[in-house]
């Protein structure tokens, strides 16, 4: 513990000497931002200080609003989680949480409200700039990367918002009806994942009910899979205003209510206990676990409660995020162009190069919401490309960003300057994008196009330049399939942050090569997408329908066409990978994959790859999709230079949840192990043979001759009940309750032998 610090809070003391009525008012918000403070004789328990999150420090200015929106103290504004998806990168993204981390206890807080990890179900959804992934896996490394980074600095990080919290409309009353698989593999795997590497000190959960029940008093959600199945003892709070119902919520596990309730819910916690209606001791496992975040904070904290921690360097913190921006930015197409068949990009030099489009000087770095922070400074592309080429770069904003997204609002006066400035470039970069009315948290989009001023100055810059170089600022995917033929280059560079306009600028003029990976599919059209007409759901719910296929695991089950894949990036170099081999240890949930590939760098750059390793199923019980991300490697090559990486698979990347054993289960039999540059840019593939764990189900009357035949202790005499059948009647018998069989009397299998059956199976 640093010098000065606080004695450490003595937990079992204080939860004694505590009243019935200081407990019940310790679990709601003292106000929209702290916690409540208890000081008397012998009791001491600090108030903390609970502030967003997730990519800067949001920490209100007395005139705030009473949303808790407005003025906010300076701090970075770090690239958005749909940048910092797409770097793949889990050191820089530790590096981000440490700085976040430094900023919050600098600041005083003790509670960071994010990262979030909700999968982006549909494109269309407004918050998707906060969070990281379509994928589970990525999401879940990503954001326990966050999570080790916030908390080394000793502040607590806040995962949200769990869970199944995967849009904006209603978001505060809807109903996520989603099945226990898809809820397993996909939306809670990506907490559970993060959860395991990082141990966040609190949840946030969700407003939305999962399956009937509100997440803030969801049991099974917030006391049975969260502590008892993962093994999870941190605090849970509520989102801001997600509780309904406060005594079944502090008897499902939400420990804090955020923000206060004006003492309304103390008042109803101590009636409930005063009526027997709701044990002391729950109460006082919430306190117990608010004490333990008190004083795992307060280590920050010096005698008189102000932060120990050293001066922020912003200039420091500044350069981070320019780096990460840079790292989040993803070239999507470089293609040839002129005589000599030469890309875009890097730019060799101001020589002929222009600038269009006003987010060149007016930049959309972030979101709009609770995440928006106060930046200490803000680079354009602009003053980037100033400050690298050592002159002013020619510009004309050619649209302007007063109007709402879909008019062309744009003067004519405005798009002719524009398009004049293009005729007399040799190469136009262009920057385009969503504006800040288009996506928000509060609500989703109904379309995934550019607004139309852009697509039209785009279409009247084209037709005087073909050397269009186009960056695109935006928090979530936008179509791209209309225009892209208009553009040799294309850079997505998402919402990047305060020193967005700075890293976008190293990215182009190759001061630092593409590394960055898509993050999410990018579709075709918006038709295409798996929740395209079950999203945002009707009349309070929302049906999940597209069950596991969630991004491009439903591109790759129908063999769609994507404008470009899950995993995709280019660089300015080219990589092959080759010798792919993997090898299991272990059977069933102690099994291990260990997956080497090598790489090597054969194009005329440095450069990094990022390889990643794809597992598939393609025979079992139950539908897989054809292959998901479980692991991926960063390699960074000089050209010619080859190496080996090694990539670490354990049981689970081979597992689904079971429902009806209700238990992960690693099915026996032979898996596919892709290793590839995207998610349909697979080098190599070769075959696994696993031994599974025992996935027999118990069998009753109504199991049917399938089940009974899936059950190896039972399978000798099923197959002989089968044997005598021709491939048409056996597809029929095999959905035959077994009691069907029995009175069928097929083969001779009769009710006894059916008794006897149901015995063999066992439990
Ligand atoms: C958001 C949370 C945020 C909280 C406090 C809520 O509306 O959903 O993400 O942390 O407000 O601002």
């Amino acid at each position: 513990m640093p010098h000065g610090t606080l004695p450490a809070l003595d937990i079992e003391h204080t939860l004694a000497a505590l009243t019935l009525e200081e407990k019940a008012s310790l679990l709601s918000g003292h106000d929209f931002w702290n916690t409540p403070a208890i000081e008397r004789d012998g009791v001491h328990v600090p108030a903390m200080l609970l502030t967003d999150g997730p990519h800067g420090v949001r920490k209100q200015r007395a005139d705030g609003n009473e949303v808790g929106l407005g003025d906010s103290e300076p701090a970075t504004c770090f690239p958005t989680a749909a940048a910092l998806g797409s770097t793949w990168d889990t050191n820089l993204t530790t590096r981000v949480g440490e700085a976040l981390g430094r900023e919050a206890r600098t600041l005083g807080l003790s509670v960071l409200l994010g990262p979030g990890a909700n999968i982006k179900r549909d494109p269309r959804c407004g918050r998707n700039f906060e969070y990281l992934s379509e994928d589970p896996v990525l999401s879940g490394d990503l954001a326990a990367a966050l999570i080790n980074g916030i908390q080394s600095q000793g502040v607590a990080a806040s995962l949200k918002h769990f869970a199944a919290n995967n849009q904006e409309t209603d978001r505060m009353r809807v109903n996520a009806d989603v099945d226990q698989r898809t809820l397993r593999e996909i939306y809670l795997a990506s907490f559970e994942r993060a959860i395991k590497a990082s141990n966040p000190w609190t949840i946030m959960c969700s407003y939305n009910k999962i399956n009937g029940t509100y997440a803030s008093q969801n049991h099974w959600l917030l006391t049975e899979v969260l502590r008892e199945q993962w093994g999870w003892d941190g605090l849970v709070m509520s989102d801001w205003g997600a509780v309904r119902d406060r005594v079944p919520a502090v008897a499902a596990g939400l420990d804090l209510e955020m923000p206060s309730s004006w003492g309304r819910s103390a008042a109803l916690v101590i009636d409930a206990v005063r009526a027997g209606a709701l044990d002391e001791a729950v109460v006082d496992v919430a306190v117990r676990r608010l004490l333990d975040l008190i004083s795992k904070c307060a280590a920050v904290q010096d005698a008189a409660g102000t932060s120990t921690a050293p001066a922020v360097d912003h200039a420091a913190h500044h350069l981070l995020a320019r780096e990460a921006a840079a790292a989040g930015t993803v070239l999507l197409r470089n293609e040839p162009v002129g005589p000599d068949a030469a890309p875009l990009l890097p730019l060799a030099g101001p020589d002929g190069v222009v600038v269009i489009g006003e987010f060149a000087r007016t930049p959309r770095y972030q979101g709009a919401g609770s995440s928006q922070v106060n930046p200490t400074e803000l680079a354009t592309a602009l003053e980037a490309f100033a400050d690298a080429w050592g002159s002013p770069v020619p510009f004309a904003p050619g649209f302007t960003l007063a109007e709402g997204p879909t008019t062309d609002a744009t003067p004519e006066a405005l798009r002719s300057e524009a398009v004049a400035l293009a005729a007399s470039a040799a190469t136009v970069v262009l920057f385009l994008g969503l504006p800040a009315a288009a996506e928000s948290e509060g609500f989703d989009r109904t379309h995934l196009s550019l607004p139309v001023d852009q697509l039209a100055l785009l279409d009247a810059v084209a037709q005087v330049n073909a050397h269009i170089v186009a960056v695109l600022s935006n928090g979530a995917v936008v179509t791209l399939s209309e225009w892209q033929h208009q553009t040799p280059a294309i850079v997505e560079a998402w919402l990047s942050g305060q020193a967005g306009g700075a890293g976008i600028v190293d990215l182009l003029t190759g001061t630092v090569s593409p590394t960055g990976r898509l993050a999410e599919t990018l579709p075709v059209r918006l038709e295409d997408v798996p929740s395209f007409g079950a999203f945002p759901g009707e009349l309070g719910t929302v049906r999940y329908g597209e069950g596991l296929s969630v991004g491009y695991r439903h591109y790759d089950l129908r063999g769609a066409a994507v404008a470009y894949p899950f995993g995709f990036g280019l660089t300015y170099t080219s990589f092959a990978i080759d010798a792919v081999d993997a090898v299991v240890t272990g059977v069933g949930a102690h099994a291990a994959v260990t997956v080497t590939a090598r790489v090597t760098n054969t194009g005329g750059r440095a450069g990094t790859e990022v390889v990643q390793v794809y597992i598939g199923d393609p025979e079992s019980l139950v539908a897989r999709p054809v292959r998901e991300l479980k692991g991926y490697a960063r390699v960074t090559l000089e050209p010619g230079e080859a190496s080996t990486v090694t990539v670490e698979l354990d049981s689970r990347a081979l597992a689904y949840w079971h429902p009806t054993l209700e238990r992960w289960a690693v099915e026996g039999g032979a898996f596919t192990v892709e290793v590839g540059a995207s998610s349909r840019d697979i080098a190599a593939s070769v075959t696994i043979d696993v031994e599974g764990d025992d996935i027999s189900t118990p069998l009753h009357e109504l199991s049917t001759m399938r089940e009974m035949r899936a059950n190896p202790k039972t399978a000798a005499e099923a197959e002989r009940i089968v044997s005598h059948l021709d491939v048409g009647m056996l597809a029929m018998v095999d959905d035959f309750p077994l009691t069907v069989v029995a009175d069928f009397g097929i083969a001779g299998f009769d009710r006894a032998a059916l008794a006897r059956a149901i015995e063999t199976a066992g439990a």
